[in-house]
């Protein structure tokens, strides 16, 4: 049977525009993939936006516009941004649909109906950041300007009672400590483990899950003048993606638990506390693996729209196209720490690894088989010298696919362009230019060369796919014969292959001239 693979993104709160941090996310979750697809795995890959609660109403208020408006407007805008990046997504869920309203309740009723009840009726006393929409212990708050008191992210907490429904959180300290101990990878990378740990070690409090000051959720269901706290309705989109209520259909006995959730470090306590508990409180089964990446910032500072250095993701794929963004993005950050866009840096990487490393060394040997032998590939009969670098590449891709298996993909990416540099250190050592007088070495380097080229080029779909794409189509590659399997063995294009005159696949860009 085929090997399954679903992956979702967290999902965004559509109350503005989408920046690069966004960009980053989607970016590196359908690297994620797409590379499981390459794999030859069947793939479900979800992202989408989370719509309701009170930061939305309170936007949408002061934009005069109601939130269902807010929420339509700027839900399209994280559509078309994933549109933009060339996203492999095969949904995108909103939480205002109606799929998602009965999902929510089911999962409801479930986790109060079950286990005596998770679910108990009370009073919530407390701090809430509405920025977090999170609710803060007075020991985590710190005192900002105008005695105005602050959650650890830096945003402002307000003191708010109401009528609320509670979840047990308190009675799955073990269960979730054991989930940990039992699946050491369920959450990644090891920092944020550790921290979750001595989160839950430290106690867990019941939480408040439904709000009444406000009616922007999905309804409670028996419970009039209850909706429930975002939170419990944002998560839940992870199984109505793949037909919850609906357990017994294929989507879901296909794709869940889904193998990862790929999120932001600041969201963590919700996807590894509250989701797994949510979960078994309803029998459903727990995903197996959340992924905390880090946070972006630009040219070295906190983005902000006070300081006016928000990146717009369309703004740089308009400018550079979105392969080089998809790049840099994937190379330059190590995966789960913080990282910087940079416009130099930006260059720097694009200039390096695309455009001198990978795109000359398919140019200058595809040209060279076009001036040569008329644009048909010649035969090849290796030497050592050929096979040892078929070995290297061999070598590589085995490297690559290690790191994608714990999602490195700033580690997969530095593996395929320290094959590119190796096979352009082969090219240069072996200078096929000088042999006119030898055809058939001559050959047999640039055939080897190309056959470089259409293995890396195979690697790098799930990375940059259009320009992957180009390649392969330059080396008359067929659509069947692009999976990882396709770039394990060497020299499989037939010689006697035609090949259509190349085109360059990466531009160069230039540094902004000081002063
Ligand atoms: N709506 C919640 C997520 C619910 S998931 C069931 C949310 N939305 S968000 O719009 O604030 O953030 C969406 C994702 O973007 C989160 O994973 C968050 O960590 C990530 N990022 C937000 N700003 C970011 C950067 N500056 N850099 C990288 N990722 C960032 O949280």
């Amino acid at each position: 049977m085929t090997e399954t693979f679903y992956v979702t993104t967290a999902i965004a709160y559509p109350n503005g525009d989408p920046h690069i941090g966004h960009a980053y996310e989607m970016i590196t979750t359908d690297a994620i993939a797409r590379w499981a697809r390459l794999e030859g795995k069947d793939t479900w890959f979800l992202t989408g936006t989370d719509e309701h609660g009170i930061k939305m109403q309170q936007t949408a208020t002061a934009l005069g516009i109601t939130p269902q408006e807010l929420a339509d407007r700027n839900s399209a805008r994280f559509r078309a941004l994933a549109e933009t990046l060339n996203l492999s997504n095969d949904d995108f869920i909103r939480t205002t649909e109606k799929r998602h309203h009965e999902s929510s309740q089911e999962i409801w009723r479930q986790m109060a109906a079950r286990n005596n009840g998770d679910i108990y009726q009370s009073v919530y006393k407390g701090w809430y950041s509405v920025r977090d929409e999170a609710y803060f212990d007075e020991a985590e708050l710190t005192d900002g300007e105008g005695g105005k008191k602050l959650a650890p992210t830096g945003a402002e907490v307000k003191w708010v009672e109401e009528d609320s429904y509670f979840f047990r959180l308190s009675a799955y300290q073990d269960r979730l400590l054991k989930l940990y101990e039992d699946v050491p990878d369920f959450i990644a990378p090891e920092e944020r483990r550790n921290e979750i740990i001595s989160f839950v070690k430290a106690g867990l409090r019941d939480v408040s899950i439904s709000r009444t000051t406000f009616d922007w959720g999905i309804p409670v269901p028996g419970a009039d003048g209850h909706v429930m706290y975002v939170w419990v309705d944002a998560l839940t989109n992870y199984i109505t993606g793949v037909g919850y209520p609906d357990t017994g259909s294929e989507q879901f006995k296909k794709f869940w638990p889904a193998n990862l959730h790929v999120i932001g470090k600041d969201i963590i306590r919700f996807h590894a506390v509250y989701w797994p508990a949510f979960l078994m409180s309803a029998g459903i089964p727990v995903q197996k693996r959340v992924f905390a990446h880090g946070f972006l910032t630009s040219e070295g500072k906190k983005m902000s729209k006070s300081l006016g250095n928000v990146v717009d993701p369309f703004g740089v794929v308009e400018e550079f196209g979105v392969d080089p963004v998809r790049y840099y993005c994937l190379r330059e950050i190590s995966f789960g720490q913080d990282g910087d866009w940079g416009r130099d840096k930006f260059i720097n990487r694009n200039n390096a690894d695309l455009a001198n490393n990978f795109g000359n060394l398919a140019q200058r040997s595809l040209s060279m088989i076009q001036k040569n032998f008329g644009g048909v590939l010649p035969a090849a009969e290796p030497n050592d010298a050929d096979k040892a670098i078929v070995q290297t590449v061999t070598d590589g891709i085995a490297r690559i696919t290690a790191a994608m298996q714990t999602q490195q993909v700033h580690e997969a990416t530095g593996e395929l362009v320290a094959l590119l540099s190796a096979a352009n250190l082969y090219f240069a050592d072996q200078a096929p230019w000088g042999l006119k007088a030898d055809l058939p070495r001559m050959g047999t380097i640039l055939v080897t060369t190309a056959d470089v080229v259409r293995r890396a080029a195979i690697v790098a779909q799930p990375f940059i796919p259009a320009s992957a794409a180009k390649f392969l189509d330059a080396l008359a590659v067929p659509a069947d014969q692009r999976l990882l399997v396709d770039a394990q063995s060497a020299y499989t294009i037939p010689a006697g292959t035609a090949l259509p005159p190349p085109e360059p696949v990466f531009k160069k860009f230039e540094h902004a001239k000081a002063g």
